[in-house]
C-alpha cells in the first residue's frame, strides 16, 4: 500500500517542527525531522575536527559515520551517532551552523537521501526540511511552505534556546538566522524554495494554536 506523505519546508524558526509534531499526532503519521540528520552529520564533522563547509575534509568521514534514527515510545525522533544518543547535542547553535554548512555540499545531500526516502516508503509521514517538497518527496500528497518574518523567527528561536538553558543573546540568534537563511537559500544544491504546488502559510503574528488551526484546515481540505 502506498503511504501518505506531507512535506513541510521553510526557513529556520518558522515553526515547522512544532507544527509537524502536532499534525503528526493528530493524523497518526510519523514525524520525520530531516534537519536532525544533517545536524548529526555536522556534529560528527565538528567532533572529528573537520570543517563542515569543506568537501575535501568531509568526504573521508562519510564511510566512517553511522547515523541512525529511532522513535521513542512517545513517538519522538531520536538521533544516534554511532551508539550515542545525540538528540540533545545536535541542538546547540554551533551544530546549527555546521549542519547548514555541510548541507550545502551536493555529495552530502545525495549521501543522506535514501535515509529520508526510505522513511516515506515505509510509513505515513510528515517530513520537514528545506527541500522535501522540491527534491526528497516531489510526489508528496500535500506540500506546505511555512514561513514567518525574520524577527518573529529569531524571537521564537531565542525563547526556545533560553528555555533549554543555553546562554545566548538575541542579536546573535538573529544574525545566525540571517546567515543560515542566506546559506540555505542561495546554495546551488537543493536550495530552500517553495515548491510550485506548495501551500504557503505565514505564521508571523499567529499564535501556535492559530497556525495549527490554519494547517489543519488545509490538511483536511487537501488530504480528504
Ligand atoms: O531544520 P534545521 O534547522 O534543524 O536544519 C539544520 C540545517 O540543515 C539547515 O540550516 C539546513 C539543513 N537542511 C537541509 O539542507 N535540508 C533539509 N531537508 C533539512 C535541513
Amino acid at each position: 500500500m502506498k503511504h501518505k506523505s506531507i512535506a513541510i519546508d521553510g526557513p529556520s524558526g518558522a515553526g515547522k517542527s512544532t507544527m509537524a509534531k502536532a499534525l503528526a499526532a493528530k493524523l497518526g503519521f510519523l514525524y520525520v525531522d530531516t534537519g536532525a540528520i544533517y545536524r548529526t552529520l555536522g556534529l560528527f564533522a565538528l567532533r572529528q575536527g573537520a570543517a563542515p563547509s569543506d568537501w575535501a575534509e568531509v568526504e573521508p568521514l562519510l564511510p566512517k559515520v553511522s547515523i541512525r534514527m529511532a522513535y521513542a515510545a512517545d513517538g519522538l525522533q531520536h538521533m544516534y551517532l554511532g551508539g550515542e544518543d545525540v538528540t540533545e547535542a545536535i541542538r546547540h547553535p554551533e551544530v546549527s551552523t555546521a549542519a547548514s554548512q555541510i548541507s550545502a555540499i551536493p555529495e552530502v545531500r545525495a549521501f543522506l537521501m535514501d535515509m529520508q526516502r526510505d522513511m516515506a516508503e515505509a510509513y505515513n509521514v510528515i517530513m520537514d526540511g528545506r527541500d522535501i517538497g522540491t527534491v526528497v518527496l516531489p510526489n508528496a500528497d500535500l506540500k506546505l511552505f511555512l514561513t514567518a518574518s525574520t524577527e518573529a523567527r529569531a524571537r521564537r528561536r531565542y525563547a526556545e534556546l533560553v528555555a533549554r538553558g543555553e546562554q545566548v543573546d538575541y542579536d546573535t540568534v538573529l544574525s545566525d538566522i540571517i546567515e543560515r537563511d542566506d546559506r540555505d537559500t542561495n546554495r546551488a544544491a537543493a536550495p530552500l524554495r517553495q515548491a510550485e504546488d506548495a501551500v504557503l502559510v505565514d505564521t508571523s503574528g499567529k499564535t501556535l494554536e492559530e497556525s495549527l488551526a490554519a494547517l489543519l484546515h488545509i490538511v483536511q481540505e487537501r488530504l480528504a
